[in-house]
């Protein structure tokens, strides 16, 4: 069978990153979270006073994406890969509630699309990947062999997190969770530069009612039909 580039898009917190992990290891391919990459520049950016409550310095992070190094190294006990910032292991710190206010605003500046997107599109140049994030199949891999637009309401997404942050151990409400699931939906789908939209040739699947085994299963018959 040959090896192929499957891309998941979607909105936030559809399970992307759960279907896509497992899809991956069950394929034996390189699993790629692309919202991690967003989150790195994000958390740089946060940790150099570039953005917070009530500023927004994008043009000295411009400057500055020269400094930012993110790389994944696979963790063998929790059998995925983890996000590096300069060699520096940020897979915790970019999953805070503060990063998820700031990354979408970050993601809206082309230069640093322009950035990640080369380096993806490195990272996906022998196939064999999964890779999931907001425009995958849209514009970092026009032709991947499979496209899959992931979907599900906005109460099953924001409860979903809600649970997850819970079980982190972050403490705060389910409406901030909601408002901040609304919010970042909002700006990836309406900025100018590459918004989250479902390629026309992507496969829609609403995950609300269906089970993580369910998923799996139509995505492995699915790979397979395209291989
Ligand atoms: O996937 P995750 O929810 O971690 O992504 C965080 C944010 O990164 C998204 O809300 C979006 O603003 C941005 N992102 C993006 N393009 C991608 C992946 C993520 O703009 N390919």
């Amino acid at each position: 069978m040959s090896r192929i580039v499957i891309a998941i898009d979607g909105f936030s917190s559809t399970g992307k990153s759960t279907i896509a992990k497992q899809l991956a290891k069950h394929l034996n391919y390189i699993y790629v979270d692309t919202g991690a990459m967003y989150r790195a520049v994000t958390y740089f950016a946060m940790e150099n006073e570039l953005i917070g409550e009530g500023f927004f310095h994008s043009e000295k992070l411009i400057e500055r994406l020269d400094e930012i190094h993110i790389t994944f190294k696979f963790n063998e006990a929790l059998g995925f890969a983890e996000v590096y910032l300069n060699n520096k292991n940020i897979e915790k710190p970019i999953r805070t509630l503060e990063v998820s206010k700031y990354v979408s605003p970050i993601a809206t500046i082309s230069e640093v699309r322009q950035k990640l997107v080369e380096q993806q599109q490195l990272m996906g140049k022998d196939k064999g990947i999964v890779m999931d994030g907001r425009d995958i199949g849209t514009v970092v891999f026009p032709d991947a062999e499979l496209k899959i637009f992931m979907t599900a309401s906005a109460k099953t997404r924001a409860q979903r997190r809600y649970k997850e942050l819970l079980e982190r151990g972050h403490n705060l409400s389910y409406d901030e969770v909601l408002e901040n699931v609304t919010t970042r939906d909002r700006i990836d789908s309406t900025r100018e530069d590459s918004p989250l939209v479902k390629a026309d040739d992507a496969i829609e699947i609403d995950n609300s009612d269906l089970t993580i085994e369910e998923q799996i299963k139509t995505l492995l018959e699915l790979a397979e039909s395209k291989a």
